[in-house]
């Protein structure tokens, strides 16, 4: 079985994940959507939990995708799920540098875990997380950034953290 990874902070999950997410499924038998925490990025729109759910109904439908949660190194979690690849997607030269530098360690944590990088589409090239957040807060269309499933949380949940400061 091709097993894969495609882990990230999805704080929500975008239409360039999505486009991703699609394109790497059809690459393996089976492709574990995985929620990872980024330390340079602790605390979330979403938690954890919430991030699984919006992506577990984006990816509903979809053959051989299973999303899932790990709080440790991704490399642990590839090791125990018997995968030998992860799948990150890379929009401009500047995801290249940091993205280098995680595969090499991954792979040097599990020698027998590779990465794949999946060019991004040119239609979301523009397109992060951060993007989302900023839009949301100042009220703008979210329709060409996230999947219409997940729309009307990203604007309650901006709104709601608006609401608190
Ligand atoms: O969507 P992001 O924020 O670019 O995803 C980054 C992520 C979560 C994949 C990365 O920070 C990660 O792999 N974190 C888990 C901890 C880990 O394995 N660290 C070692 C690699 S730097």
């Amino acid at each position: 079985m091709r097993r894969a990874i495609y882990p990230g902070s999805f704080d929500p999950v975008t239409l360039g994940h999505l486009n991703v997410i699609k394109r790497a499924a059809a690459m393996f038998d089976e492709l574990i959507v995985c929620v990872s925490v980024n330390s340079s990025k602790p605390s979330g729109l979403f938690t954890p939990q919430e991030r699984v759910e919006l992506l577990r109904r984006v990816t509903e439908g979809l053959a051989g995708v299973r999303v899932d949660c790990w709080d440790g190194l991704v490399a642990d979690y590839a090791r125990r799920n018997q995968a030998r690849v992860l799948v990150k997607g890379l929009r401009a030269v500047s995801d290249y540098e940091s993205e280098i530098q995680m595969a090499m360690l991954n792979t040097k944590l599990y020698s027998r875990l590779d990465t794949v990088f999946l060019y991004t589409s040119p239609k979301y090239a523009y397109l992060s997380s951060t993007v989302v957040k900023e839009m949301a807060r100042y009220g703008s269309d979210l329709s060409d950034l996230v999947p219409r499933q997940i729309i009307e949380d990203v604007e309650q949940k901006v709104r709601g953290a608006q609401e608190r400061t």
